[in-house]
């Protein structure tokens, strides 16, 4: 499996209050799959993203990512873990707004051990006549594009999506959700989104529903649905 998580477990306290958010939390995915989580908000739909992508720390449990143990990784091997394997894309795009395009991308490009070509990743987004743009000059979608080429470009082999059309309107957000399915073929990448919207279950392999920090349902699809035959 290429992520396997089992057990997970993470509390916050407050002052004399402990909540725990994520409670013995088991899920796995195969390489070169799409998982959607599902859940309503302050479920853990987050927490436990950003866990497996070596942001924050469980307490307990184990997490595999393509044969690595994420939770017994010391500090800067978990800072390495994310730069070299972890793409992420959020609900609100995270550029750096003084930037070009071209820039935000080559950002990470510098720093990565074997990036793709930064044309090519604006091509495979569709952004390459806007490249010398800057993000306050782009649409929400085109904006939405560009973190995915930013993701994108050192060739990650997760990309982790965190409600990547929350802030987007229906046609725009299902021509990203289209323009995830390709990142997926193209490049063999697996995915794992989160997601408000069940409609958007149906183009993943997997869906797991999480509610008050549990997995109380997984569902394995037999079959995909493109992107773009999806309706909500
Ligand atoms: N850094 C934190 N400190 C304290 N509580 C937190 C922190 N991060 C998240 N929580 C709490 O954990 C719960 C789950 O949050 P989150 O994972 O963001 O949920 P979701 O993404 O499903 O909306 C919420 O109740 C939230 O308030
Ligand atoms: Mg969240």
């Amino acid at each position: 499996m290429f992520i396997e998580v089992s057990n997970l477990k993470k509390s916050y306290t407050s002052g004399v209050i402990k909540t725990e958010v994520l409670k013995g939390i088991g899920m796995k995915l195969g390489k070169g799959e799409i998982g959607v989580i599902l859940g309503p908000s302050g479920s853990g739909k987050s927490t436990l993203m950003n866990i497996i992508g070596g942001v924050d720390r469980g307490d307990s449990g184990c997490i595999f990512v393509d044969g690595i143990e994420v939770n017994s990784l010391k500090d800067d091997q978990l800072t390495e873990y994310r730069r070299e394997h972890i793409g992420f894309v959020f609900q609100f795009y995270n550029l750096v707004p003084n930037l070009t395009v071209a820039e935000n991308i080559e950002v990470v490009s510098n720093i990565s051990k074997s990036p793709l070509n930064v044309d090519e990743v604006l091509a495979a987004v569709g952004m390459q006549d806007k490249k010398h743009r800057f993000p306050r000059e782009l649409s929400g979608g085109e904006q939405q594009r560009v973190s995915i080429a930013r993701a994108i470009v050192k060739n990650p082999k997760l990309l982790l999506c965190d409600e990547p059309t929350g802030a987007l309107d229906y046609h725009t957000s299902r021509s990203i959700l289209q323009l995830l399915q390709q990142v997926n073929q193209k490049y063999g990448t697996t995915i794992l989104m989160i997601t408000h919207n069940a409609a958007i279950a149906a183009m993943a392999n997997w869906v797991f529903k999480l509610r008050s920090g549990e997995i109380v349902d997984e569902a394995f699809n037999q079959t995909i649905v493109p992107a773009e035959r999806i309706e909500w």
